[in-house]
């Protein structure tokens, strides 16, 4: 069994956490929380399992980093407060625990991640013989796994596109996706932080250039678009509510261009309501969203993958699956050398334990 702290029970903290204590090959012997009515609480009661752990919600940094688990589950907030994150990721990193974190999207491709990020994570993984590892869903499966499926079945390839198409209005996340990807803004305020300038190339620019990389080929250029859709009606959703004149869809794209043309595409359309943007691409089938890959080539071949499934809506499926992605992961990444490996570097087949 390998011994697992979980750090945080948000949105996505939850669902590993869950995850974590119901995982045959894993044992939660540690959980974080910040906020204080969290502190105290059991670890079950924390995610909705019956019954209790017996291990209590703790801030306590020191006492969670001197447990010397194998690996902390790191799900805390990290793009609005990097430096506490880097603070918290390299006491466990240092002290001999591997991480596998949700946070610090940038770290998706390591190799292409800014120094001011990646260098004390690497001299913290050489202090300690230690492993980080970042993925998701969205950055992560949908550039990396996804892509990796669909062009095993190729001969060749001449574009590839990813899209994430989503309805976002049953997601409860107004604080930070709502911000910053500007929904309920108007056209004349400034750009929500996602649009401004090199904000989406150093999120889905990694995953580009990581695919780039894996398939030998060189960019020519990284380049970023995006637009929004304004509503004319008023919109109610679990997300937030939009007067009419505020944005209610977005779509973005991060591009790698080739020969002038753009060859590798991970792209976002995220609206509030079905009925918003009416023009723009819908996932197939009725479904609430999809992560889609179409690799154009021979023999060409798209696949499209939905989350959630009865009551367990796309965006819950999402927050959910982003959380598997990482706990699937500990194994592979506790038996890794020391360093910050991407998917490539590690086994594919972590699935052990699933089946129950
Ligand atoms: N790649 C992907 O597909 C993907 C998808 C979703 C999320 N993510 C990433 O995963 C991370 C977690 O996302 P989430 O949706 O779970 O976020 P969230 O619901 O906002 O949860 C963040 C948790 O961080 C903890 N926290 C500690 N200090 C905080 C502070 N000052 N402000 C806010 N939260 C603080 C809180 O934990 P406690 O409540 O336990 O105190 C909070 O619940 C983010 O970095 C996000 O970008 C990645």
């Amino acid at each position: 069994m390998l011994k697992v702290v979980q750090f945080s029970t948000g949105n996505v903290g939850q669902h590993a956490l869950r995850h974590v204590i119901e995982h045959p090959d894993l044992e939660l012997v540690g959980v974080h929380a910040s906020s204080r009515e969290k502190i105290g609480r059991d670890a079950a009661e924390l995610c909705g399992v019956p019954g209790a752990t017996g291990v209590l919600a703790t801030d306590d940094l020191e006492a969670l980093v001197s447990l010397r688990a194998d690996c902390v589950v790191y799900t805390s907030q990290g793009e609005t407060r990097p430096t506490e994150a880097l603070a918290e990721i390299t006491a466990f990193l240092r002290a001999g625990t591997n991480v596998v974190a949700t946070s610090l999207v940038w770290l998706i491709n390591p190799d292409g991640a800014d120094a001011w990020l990646r260098e004390p994570l690497m001299a913290a993984c050489r202090k300690g013989g230690t492993t980080m590892y970042v993925n998701g869903i969205d950055p992560g499966f949908s550039g990396d796994m996804l892509p990796f499926a669909a062009l095993s079945l190729c001969q060749s390839a001449t574009s590839i596109i990813v899209q994430e198409v989503f309805d976002y209005g049953t997601y409860d996340d107004a604080e930070f996706t709502g911000v910053s990807f500007g929904f309920g803004f108007t056209p004349d305020q400034d750009p929500p932080l996602m649009f401004l300038p090199g904000v989406l190339r150093s999120i889905w620019g990694g995953p580009v250039a990581h695919l780039a990389e894996c398939l030998g080929v060189e960019l020519d250029e990284v380049r970023e678009r995006h637009e929004t859709w304004v509503t004319s009606v008023p919109i109610d959703c679990t997300m937030m509510h939009v007067d009419p004149g505020q944005v209610a869809a977005v779509r973005f794209a991060v591009e790698g261009v080739k020969d002038g043309q753009p060859v590798i595409v991970m792209e976002h359309v995220n609206r509030l309501t079905q009925a918003a943007a009416p023009d723009w691409p819908y996932p197939p089938d009725g479904h609430g969203g999809v992560h889609r890959v179409v690799v154009t080539g021979r023999p060409g071949v798209e696949i499209n993958a939905h989350v959630g499934s009865g009551d367990i809506d796309q965006n819950e499926g999402g927050v959910m699956a982003t959380a598997a992605k990482v706990v699937n992961a500990i194994a592979a990444v506790c038996a890794a050398p020391p360093g910050m490996p991407s998917l490539r570097d590690l086994p594919i087949a972590q699935v052990h334990g699933l089946m129950r």
